[in-house]
């Protein structure tokens, strides 16, 4: 009876210091959590749209850890996978039917406009993954040139649909999509431009 009475007592202790192990491991887990995520905000926070950039990278903080590099290169590829579905809607919007000329022709600008943004941007992921050889500042360069070439290519595609002859659900619908890539693709240039300054002037 009395060994029952010790072994019950062994396992109750057991049973609690697992407990207390486990909560150990989730409290670590979440303060490395919390460190990630602060790590996002602090970043965003240099951005023009800080909550869009939080909002679209939070999910990737795991990856990400306190990366700039990889931070830059997340944002770039969130913002081109945005870039390529967006213009896939446009390719969609431009089969449909009833549409003014003047939308059509705007459409049509804005499909090869998207195109040209997606090309940039592909260049600038492409590059990001290099791995080291060529100078440093050199491949920064380029794909700064780039990505604000893609947000340019935007801003004109934007444009065209912001004409007051143009109203109803085209403009509505296209120019909030083209708003929130244009937005991203800012502030994936910003942190491009803060990873590069960060290595170049530590
Ligand atoms: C972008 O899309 C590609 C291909 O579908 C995918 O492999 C990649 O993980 C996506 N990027 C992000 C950051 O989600």
């Amino acid at each position: 009876m009395a060994s029952l009475y010790g072994s019950i007592t062994v396992l109750a202790a057991l049973f609690q210091l697992t407990i207390h192990l486990n909560s150990c491991l989730a409290a670590r887990t979440n303060l490395r959590k919390e460190a990630n995520t602060q790590f996002i905000k602090t970043s965003c926070s240099g951005t023009v749209y800080p909550d869009l950039c939080i909002t679209t990278l939070s999910s990737y903080a795991s990856e990400i850890q306190a990366s700039p590099k990889l931070l830059a290169s997340t944002a770039l590829s969130v913002t081109l996978n945005s870039t390529r579905s967006a213009s896939k809607t446009m390719i969609k919007r431009s089969k449909s039917q009833g549409m003014k000329p003047r939308e059509a022709e705007a459409l049509s600008d804005c499909m090869e406009e998207l195109r040209d943004s997606v090309y940039e941007l592909q260049r600038s992921v492409g590059e990001m993954d290099q791995p080291g050889g060529k100078n440093f500042g050199l491949q920064m360069n380029d794909i700064e040139t780039w990505v604000s070439a893609a947000l340019t290519d935007e801003h004109t595609c934007m444009d065209g649909f912001s004409g007051k002859a143009m109203n109803g659900n085209v403009k509505t619908s296209v120019r909030s999509q083209i708003v929130k890539v244009a937005h991203m693709t800012s502030n994936a240039l910003a942190l491009v431009n803060s990873y590069a300054a960060a290595i170049q002037n530590p």
